[in-house]
C-alpha cells in the first residue's frame, strides 16, 4: 500500500514536472501547441487530484456505514443474551421449587441441607448475572475499538491529502515563478538577438566592401603576371631549341662511342674467354692434384698398406711413356668436353679422375646409361660420377640412382652438387657406414647398406667403394651380397679393375657367379661385366656358388673409416 501511495506521488510529481517544462518550453519558443500540451498536462494532475480526494471521501463513508453495521450487531447481541437469561431464571426458578418441594417432603431433616441448596441456588443466579454483563462489555469494547481504529485512519488519510494539496500548491507556485522568470529571459535573448542581427548586416557590409578592393589589387596583380609569364615562355621556347640542337650532337657523339666499345668489347670478350679456358683447365688439373695429394696424404697417414700401394702405383705410373701420357690426357680432354656436350651441362662441374672415375669412363658409362635407360642403378661409393650418372637419367626423363657412402661427410658434399644441378629427384645418397660382412670364411668391412633395392630390381651395378685403404678385397662383398638384386639382364661395371685386389676380385667373381660374363671395358680402368642368368652349367639352372662366395652373415660393428 505504501509502495503504491509512493508510486502516485512521484507520478504526480513527473506529470506536474513535465506540465512546467512543456509550459516553459513552449513560450520560450513562442509554441502555443507546445504550451497547451503543458496546460493540458497540469490539468489532468490537477482532475487527478479531485478525483484521489472523492476516493478518499468514499472510503471515509464506508467506513462510518461498517462502523453503523458493527454497533447494530452488538445491541441484537446485547437483546439476545436476556432471553436466555429469562431461561436460566426459569429453569432456576423451577429447580427452586423442586427443592422447596423436596424440603416440604424432608421438612425435618436438616436445616442445614436447606441452608445449602438455598446457597447454591445463590451461586448459580450469581454466575448467570456475571454471565450477563462480561458478555455485554466484550462486545462493546470491540465495537468501540473497531470504531476508534476506523477513526484514527480516516484522521492519518484526510492529514495527508492536506500535506498533498498544500505540496501541491507550493509547486504551481514555483511553477509560476518559474514561467515568469522564462518569459523574462524570452524578452532579454529577443532583444539580443536583435542586437546581434544589426551587428551582422553591418559586418557583412564591411567585408563586401573589402573584398571588392581586394578583387581590384589583384586584377592588378594578374596583369602583370601574365606578361611576366609571356615573356618567360619566350625564353624557355629558345631554351628548348638549344637544348634539342645539343642532345642530338650528344646522341651522335654517344652512338658513336657505343659503337667503338662494342666492337672493343666483342675483341676484349673474345681473347678473355680463350685465355680463361686455357686458365681455366690449367687451373682445374693444379686443384685437381693438390686435391689427390691431400687426400693421398691424409689416407696414408691412416693406413700404411694403402700408402704402400699408392707408392707402388705411382712408381708403375712413372714408368709409363712420355707419350702414351700425352695420348691418355688428350684423350681425357675430348672425353669431358663429349660428356658436357652430350648431357648439355653448363657451369662448373667436380673434377673427374684421381679419386673419381676417370672421364673416358665416365664418357661410356653415361653412353650406356642413355642407351639402355635403367630404371634403377645402384653405385658403391659416392662422388662426381653420382652426378654425371643422375644428369644422365634426367636427360632420359626416367629411372633412379641409389649411391651408397660411408663417409656421412662425401655423401653429404655429393647431395650438395645433385641439388646445385637441378638432378636431386634423380638421385639418393645414403650414408651406410661400413660394417663386417662374412662372405664364406673371410670377413671384410662392408657397407651396411640400408634399404637396398628388392630381388631383381637393379639395372645397373657401379661398384667404385669402399676405398682400397679400408682393407684388402674391399669390393669383394658387392658381388655375393647383391647378386640376387640384380636384374636377369644387368650391367655390373668395376673402377679401378686394373688394380691387383680389383684383377683378383674379378677373376673369383665370375668363377663364382656364371651368369656373369666380362664385357667391354670403359677407358683403361674401368671393367664390366654382364649377367646373362640364362647360362646354365648344371642342367638345372645357375651354378651354386662355391664356397667363399655367399653371404653368411653380417655382424654390425662400429663404422670403418678409412680412405681409398
Ligand atoms: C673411388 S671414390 C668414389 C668416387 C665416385 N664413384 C666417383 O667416381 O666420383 C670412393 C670414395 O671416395 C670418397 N670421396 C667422395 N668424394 C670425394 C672427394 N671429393 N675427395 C676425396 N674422396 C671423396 C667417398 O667416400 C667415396 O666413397
Amino acid at each position: 500500500m505504501a509502495g503504491m501511495m509512493t508510486t502516485r506521488r512521484l507520478l504526480g510529481l513527473a506529470m506536474a514536472a513535465a506540465g512546467v517544462a512543456l509550459l516553459i518550453a513552449g513560450t520560450l519558443r513562442g509554441s502555443t501547441p507546445v504550451m497547451l500540451i503543458g496546460m493540458v498536462v497540469l490539468g489532468m494532475l490537477v482532475g487527478g487530484l479531485v478525483v484521489a480526494v472523492l476516493q478518499r471521501a468514499i472510503v471515509v463513508m464506508n467506513l462510518a456505514a461498517a462502523t453503523r453495521a458493527d454497533v447494530d450487531r452488538a445491541l441484537m447481541l446485547i437483546e439476545a443474551h436476556p432471553a436466555q437469561l429469562k431461561r436460566a431464571m426459569a429453569e432456576a426458578e423451577a429447580t427452586d421449587r423442586g427443592e422447596r418441594q423436596k424440603l416440604r417432603v424432608a421438612v425435618e431433616t436438616s436445616i442445614s441441607g436447606v441452608q445449602n441448596a438455598l446457597g447454591e441456588k445463590l451461586t448459580r443466579m450469581g454466575e448467570a448475572q456475571a454471565l450477563q454483563s462480561s458478555i455485554m462489555t466484550v462486545a462493546l469494547g470491540q465495537a468501540l475499538e473497531t470504531l476508534a481504529g476506523r477513526l484514527q485512519a480516516l484522521e492519518a488519510g484526510l492529514a495527508g491529502l492536506e500535506a498533498h494539496l498544500a505540496g501541491l500548491d507550493a509547486r504551481v507556485e514555483q511553477a509560476s515563478d518559474s514561467l515568469r522568470e522564462a518569459g523574462s529571459v524570452q524578452d532579454q535573448l529577443r532583444r539580443l538577438m536583435l542586437e546581434g542581427n544589426s551587428l551582422a548586416v553591418r559586418a557583412y557590409r564591411d567585408i563586401h566592401a573589402a573584398l571588392d578592393a581586394h578583387a581590384e589589387t589583384l586584377g592588378t596583380a594578374t596583369t602583370g603576371i601574365d606578361a611576366h609569364f609571356v615573356g618567360q615562355r619566350a625564353g624557355q621556347e629558345a631554351l628548348a631549341e638549344r637544348f634539342d640542337v645539343q642532345a642530338e650532337a650528344a646522341e651522335q657523339v654517344l652512338r658513336r662511342l657505343g659503337d667503338d666499345l662494342r666492337d672493343g668489347l666483342a675483341r676484349q670478350a673474345a681473347a678473355d674467354v680463350a685465355s680463361r679456358n686455357r686458365a681455366t683447365e690449367g687451373v682445374e688439373r693444379v686443384v685437381a692434384l693438390i686435391e689427390s695429394l691431400r687426400k693421398g696424404y691424409e689416407a696414408d697417414k691412416q693406413a700404411l698398406k694403402a700408402f704402400t700401394h699408392n707408392e707402388k702405383k705411382l712408381r708403375s705410373l712413372s714408368r709409363v711413356p712420355l707419350q702414351w701420357l700425352k695420348t691418355e690426357t688428350v684423350r681425357e680432354v675430348e672425353a669431358l668436353m663429349q660428356l658436357r656436350e652430350l648431357l648439355g651441362t653448363e657451369g662448373p662441374t667436380p673434377l673427374l679422375g684421381g679419386w673419381a672415375m676417370d672421364p673416358e669412363a665416365m664418357l661410356s658409362l653415361v653412353e650406356l646409361v642413355l642407351e639402355r635407360k635403367p630404371r634403377c642403378i645402384v653405385e658403391l661409393g659416392s662422388g662426381t660420377s653420382s652426378l654425371w650418372l643422375a644428369m644422365a637419367l634426367k636427360k632420359n626423363g626416367t629411372g633412379r640412382l641409389v649411391s651408397y657412402d660411408h663417409l656421412g661427410e662425401y655423401a653429404e658434399s655429393t647431395r650438395k652438387a645433385l641439388e646445385a644441378h637441378g638432378v636431386g629427384a634423380f638421385a639418393q645418397v645414403r650414408a651406410a657406414p661400413l660394417v663386417d660382412v662374412a662372405i664364406g670364411e673371410e670377413t671384410y668391412a662392408w657397407y651396411s647398406l640400408p634399404d637396398a633395392p628388392g630381388e631383381g630390381e637393379i639395372d645397373l651395378l657401379i661398384v667404385d667403394g669402399p676405398p682400397g685403404g679400408t682393407g684388402p678385397m674391399a669390393r669383394f662383398p658387392a658381388i655375393p651380397r647383391l647378386f640376387d638384386q640384380l636384374r636377369e639382364d644387368a650391367i655390373v661395371v668395376v673402377d679401378d679393375a686394373s688394380r691387383p685386389d680389383e684383377k683378383t676380385m674379378l677373376d673369383r667373381w665370375e668363377a663364382a657367379f656364371p651368369a656373369l660374363r666380362r664385357g667391354h671395358a670403359l677407358g683403361t680402368r674401368t671393367a664390366t661385366l654382364s649377367v646373362s642368368r640364362s647360362v646354365r652349367t648344371d642342367g638345372a639352372g645357375e651354378r651354386p656358388a662355391p664356397e667363399g662366395a655367399s653371404v653368411d652373415s653380417q655382424r654390425s660393428k662400429a663404422p670403418v673409416h678409412r680412405a681409398k
